[in-house]
C-alpha cells in the first residue's frame, strides 16, 4: 500500500515526495507505523495453513521465507519502483550489493541462453572483471564497444547477436553518457535485453525503464542511500523480467538483509534534496577546476563541449548533470597524485561515491585497479586523473580545500 491506500493518487506526486512516502504505511490492525520496521523473522506463518500453501503457489500475497521476501525488502523495492517506473508496471528486488544486483540483472537477461553481452568499453573496473574473470570462463561472451558510436554498435549487434547489452547512464570515471533512448531501440529490434547501471545518474537524472531498458540496476550503497552507512543494490526490471530476477534470486540468494535495507529506505527520503544540492554544488566545482593552472583537464557532463551534450539534452532532467567530476592533475605520476590526497583538511580520499561528503578517489588505484595499465590507458584512464564525488558541504569549503590540495 502506497500513501496509506491511495495509491492512483501517489502516481499524480512528484518524486521528491514520492521518496519521502512510497513503501511506507502498511496498515497493521487499526494502526500504522509512519515508517516501515525492520523484520528480523526469517519466517512467517499463518492462522491456517491453507493460506501458507496458498502463499507459497502465489496466489496470496505475503512472507513465507526471508530469502523469498520480506516485508521490510518489500517496502524498499516499492519504493524505487516508484522512483524509477512511476507510470509502467515494474518490479523490484534488493540485493546485498551493487554487484549482486547486476550479475541478477544478467543472469536474468540471459535466461533465453543467448550467451553474447554487448557491453559499453567504458564502465565500472568490478563490472569489467566481472565480465571477464566471472562470466568468460563460464561461457558468457563479452563484446566490448563503444555505444557512443552508432554505427560501431548497430554493426557489434548484427555480428555478434547479444542476449544483452550492458551500459552506465553515466561512465565511471570518465563521465561519458550513453544514448540510452537509441540502444535501448536497437535492442528491442534485435531481440536484446537492455541493462542500464544507472547508479552515477540516479533517478532524479534519467529513468532508463522510461526510455525502454529491460533492467535497471542500482548500488544503493551510493546516492540512493547516501551517508556511507550500508551496502546494498537493487534491480528494477519491466514486467516482462521481474518474475525472472525473482524466481532466479530463490535459487541464488543474493538478498539484502532487513536491517541493511531500513538503512537505505530511511537515506532515499532524503535522496532528491541531496541530489540536487550535490548536483548544484558538482556545477560550481568543475568552472572552478576548469581555471585552475594545477589542471589540465575536467571531465563533467554540463560542460557544453562535453562529447555526448546532445544526448545530455535528450535524456536528462533539465540542468542536473549529476554530481561526479573528474579531472586530470597537470604533470602528476602517482606520487603527486597521493601527496595531493594526504593534503586535504576536508574532502575524504577514499573509494566510493555518492555520500553526503566529499570524497575523491583515485581510479588507477581503486574503481579500476584490476585493470592492467595497458587496458586503462586505452579506456583513457591515466596515472594523473582523479574522480570527485561532491558532497552537500558549502561549496566555498570544498573549493578551498581543492585549493589548498592543488598548491601542495
Ligand atoms: C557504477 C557502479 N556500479 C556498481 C557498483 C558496485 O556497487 P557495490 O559496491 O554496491 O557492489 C559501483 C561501485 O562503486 C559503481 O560505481
Amino acid at each position: 500500500m502506497v500513501f496509506a491506500g491511495n495509491e492512483s493518487k501517489a502516481k499524480e506526486m512528484k518524486l521528491n515526495t514520492r521518496a519521502v512516502h512510497a513503501g511506507d504505511r502498511k496498515h497493521n490492525g487499526s494502526w500504522t507505523p509512519i515508517t516501515t520496521p525492520i523484520h528480523t523473522a526469517v519466517t512467517y506463518f499463518y492462522d491456517d495453513a491453507n493460506d501458507l500453501e496458498r502463499v507459497f503457489a502465489n496466489e496470496l500475497q505475503g512472507p513465507n521465507y526471508s530469502r523469498h521476501g520480506n516485508p521490510t525488502n518489500e517496502a524498499l523495492e516499492e519504493l524505487v519502483v516508484s522512483l524509477e517506473s512511476p507510470e509502467s508496471p515494474a518490479g523490484a528486488l534488493a540485493c546485498s550489493s551493487g554487484m549482486a544486483a547486476l550479475n541478477l540483472a544478467i543472469s536474468a537477461a540471459l535466461l533465453d541462453r543467448r550467451r553474447v553481452i554487448l557491453a559499453a568499453s567504458a564502465l565500472y573496473g568490478a563490472t569489467i572483471s566481472m565480465l571477464m574473470k566471472v562470466l568468460e570462463p563460464s561461457g558468457i561472451e563479452t563484446v566490448f564497444v563503444d555505444f557512443n558510436d552508432e554505427q560501431a554498435t548497430a554493426a557489434a549487434i548484427a555480428e555478434h547477436k547479444p542476449g544483452a547489452l550492458l551500459v552506465e547512464t553515466i561512465s565511471n570515471p570518465l563521465l561519458r553518457v550513453a544514448p540510452l533512448d537509441r540502444l535501448a531501440a536497437m535492442a528491442k529490434d534485435a531481440g536484446a535485453q537492455l541493462i542500464v547501471d544507472g547508479t552515477f545518474a540516479t533517478p532524479l537524472i534519467s529513468r532508463p525503464l522510461e526510455l525502454g531498458a529491460s533492467f535497471v540496476v542500482h548500488s544503493l550503497t551510493k546516492y540512493l542511500s547516501g551517508h556511507g552507512d550500508v551496502l546494498a543494490g537493487i534491480v528494477v526490471a519491466d514486467d516482462a523480467n521481474i518474475e525472472a530476477v525473482r524466481t532466479l534470486a530463490k535459487s541464488l540468494g543474493p538478498v539484502l538483509g532487513p536491517f541493511e535495507s531500513y538503512l537505505a529506505m530511511r537515506g532515499m527520503k532524503t535522496f532528491p534534496v541531496r541530489m540536487e544540492r550535490q548536483c548544484a554544488n558538482a556545477c560550481k566545482v568543475a568552472s572552478w577546476l576548469a581555471t585552475h593552472p594545477a589542471v589540465e583537464r575536467v571531465y563533467f557532463p554540463a560542460d557544453p563541449a562535453h562529447p555526448d551534450a546532445a544526448i545530455v539534452k535528450r535524456i536528462f532532467a533539465p540542468n542536473l548533470y549529476g554530481a561526479i567530476v573528474s579531472f586530470e592533475v597537470k604533470g602528476a605520476g602517482r606520487d603527486e597524485v597521493f601527496r595531493l590526497m594526504n593534503a586535504f583538511r576536508l574532502v575524504i580520499p577514499a573509494t566510493s561515491l555518492g555520500d553526503v561528503q566529499t570524497m575523491i578517489s583515485y581510479s588507477a588505484m581503486s574503481s579500476h585497479r584490476e585493470l592492467s595499465p595497458k587496458h586503462r590507458a586505452r579506456l583513457g584512464i591515466y596515472d594523473n586523473l582523479l574522480r570527485l564525488s561532491v558532497g552537500i558541504e558549502a561549496v566555498e569549503d570544498i573549493i578551498s580545500d581543492l585549493d589548498l590540495a592543488l598548491h601542495v
